[in-house]
C-alpha cells in the first residue's frame, strides 16, 4: 500500500445535502439526521474534511413524501460554500421556477464568493402539484426538457464575454453582457438530473455531467454508452455520476438487516403517493425509459433508486463495488446515508481510503483491470 495520490482517474464523491426533512428514505425508521441550516454547515465541513469533493442540494418548494420541510437550494449552496474551502457545492434548480438570467447573475456572484466552487444541477421536475401550488404552468414531459435545454443555453451564453442574444420559445435575451464573468472558465459546471430519452439527448448536447438514478452495473453501463455515443455526435464528452444509498456495517448481514428495516418501516401511503407523482417522469414517455419507470415499491423507499447501486455491505465490499463502478465509466458517486450524524464521516474516513488503496494498486499494477480482476478485487 503506497501513498494515496488522487489523480484525474480517481473516482470522486458527492453527498446529498440534507436540506429536506425526513432524510433520504421515505420510511418511519429512526434516523440520526438533521436538516437545519446549522446542521448542514457542520455537515459540509465534515464532508470536506473526510474527502468528499462535491455536495448536492435538492430543490423542493412543497412538502410531501417525508419532505415536509425544505431549505432553499441556491441560498443554502452559497452558505455552504462560505463555510468551506475546497468543497464544490451544486445548487439544484428547476427551470420554470427560476429565470435563467437571474440564476446566471446570482451564480456568478456565488462563484466569486467561493473562488470558483459553485455548480448547478438542472432538474426538469416530476412534481406537478408543486408547480400547481406555485401557480406555474406544468409542461408535458419532453417540453420540460426543451425548456431545460434553452435554460442551459442561456446560462452558457450569459457566462461568456460577448453580448448575448437569445430568441427561444421559452426565454429571450437581448444583447446582454454580464460583468464580471464567473471565476470558472468556460463556466461553472452544469449537472443534470434526469434519465429519459429527452434527458439523454439534452445531456449529450449541453450538460457537463449526467446524474443517474441508482442501478445495476449493466443498466448504468448501457446508459453511459448510449449517452457517450450521443455526445460524440456533437463532439462532446460527458462525465457520469450515480446515486447510491450507502449502508456500511461490520457484516453484510447487518447491513442487509438495516435495509430490510428501512423497507419494513416504509410509509406505504407516502410511497404510493410518490409512485403516482413520478408517473410524470419516465412513465410519461412512450419508451418508458426515464427514471422510476422500472422501480418497484421497495426501490422507491429511497426516492432516487439508491439501493440498486449495491453499496450495501461491509466496507470492503462497498469499496470493491465502487472500483467496479469506476471501471464502467462512473466518475462520481453521490452518497446518501441513513444517519448523517455519523455515517457520512464514517464513509469518508473508512471507505474512501479503501477505494484510494485499490485505485493506487491498479495504477501501479496493470494499465487496465480485467473484468475477472474487478470481480475479485481484494487488497
Ligand atoms: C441526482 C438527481 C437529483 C435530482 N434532484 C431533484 C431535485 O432536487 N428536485 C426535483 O424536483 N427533482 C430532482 N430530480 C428529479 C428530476 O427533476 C427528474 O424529474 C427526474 O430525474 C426524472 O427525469 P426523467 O423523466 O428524464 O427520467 C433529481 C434527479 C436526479 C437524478
Amino acid at each position: 500500500m503506497g501513498l494515496n495520490v488522487m489523480s484525474e482517474k480517481s473516482i470522486k464523491f458527492a453527498y446529498w445535502v440534507s436540506n429536506l426533512s425526513g432524510g433520504q428514505v421515505v420510511s418511519d425508521i429512526e434516523q440520526a439526521t438533521g436538516w437545519s441550516t446549522e446542521y448542514n454547515i457542520a455537515l459540509a465541513q465534515t464532508a470536506e474534511r473526510v474527502g468528499f469533493e462535491y455536495a448536492l442540494t435538492a430543490t423542493r418548494f412543497l412538502g410531501g413524501y417525508k419532505a415536509d420541510g425544505q431549505h432553499e437550494s441556491v441560498i443554502l449552496t452559497s452558505a455552504l460554500l462560505q463555510a468551506t474551502k475546497k468543497l464544490r457545492v451544486i445548487a439544484a434548480v428547476l427551470p420554470g421556477i427560476w429565470p435563467p438570467a437571474l440564476l446566471a447573475k446570482l451564480a456568478t456572484t456565488a462563484d466569486h464568493l467561493s473562488q470558483g466552487r459553485w455548480a448547478v444541477n438542472v432538474v426538469s421536475g416530476w412534481f406537478k402539484e408543486e408547480f400547481n401550488a406555485l401557480g406555474e404552468p406544468w409542461l408535458e414531459h419532453d417540453e420540460r426538457y426543451r425548456r431545460s435545454e434553452e435554460f442551459i443555453r442561456v446560462l452558457k451564453g450569459l457566462w461568456s464575454d460577448a453580448p448575448f442574444t437569445f430568441k427561444g420559445d421559452f426565454y429571450r435575451i437581448n444583447a446582454l453582457a454580464y460583468k464580471p464573468q464567473p471565476v470558472q472558465r468556460p463556466h461553472p459546471e452544469i449537472f443534470q438530473g434526469g434519465n429519459s430519452k429527452a434527458a439523454r439527448q439534452m445531456a449529450a448536447r449541453v450538460s457537463d455531467w449526467y446524474f443517474m438514478n441508482g442501478g445495476s452495473l449493466e443498466v448504468l453501463k448501457a446508459q453511459i454508452d448510449e449517452v457517450s455515443a450521443e455526445a460524440a455526435k456533437h463532439s462532446r464528452k460527458l462525465k457520469f455520476a450515480v446515486n447510491a444509498f450507502v449502508i456500511a456495517r461490520d457484516t453484510e448481514a447487518e447491513a442487509r438487516a438495516v435495509q430490510e428495516d428501512i423497507v419494513r418501516l416504509a410509509d406505504p401511503e407516502a410511497i404510493a403517493g410518490f409512485a403516482n407523482a413520478v408517473k410524470q417522469a419516465g412513465l410519461a414517455t412512450d419508451d418508458k425509459l426515464g427514471m422510476w419507470a422500472q422501480s418497484r415499491q421497495q426501490d422507491l423507499v429511497q426516492p432516487n433508486d439508491g439501493f440498486k447501486t449495491g453499496l450495501i455491505g461491509t466496507r470492503e465490499q462497498i469499496a470493491d463495488r465502487i472500483v467496479q463502478l469506476r471501471a464502467i465509466g462512473i466518475d462520481l458517486v453521490l452518497v446518501g446515508v441513513l444517519n448523517y450524524d455519523w455515517e457520512l464521516a464514517h464513509f469518508g474516513e473508512k471507505i474512501i481510503p479503501l477505494v484510494r488503496d485499490r485505485e493506487n494498486a491498479t495504477v501501479s499494477g496493470a494499465n487496465q483491470p480485467s473484468d475477472a480482476e474487478l470481480d475479485g478485487v481484494a487488497v
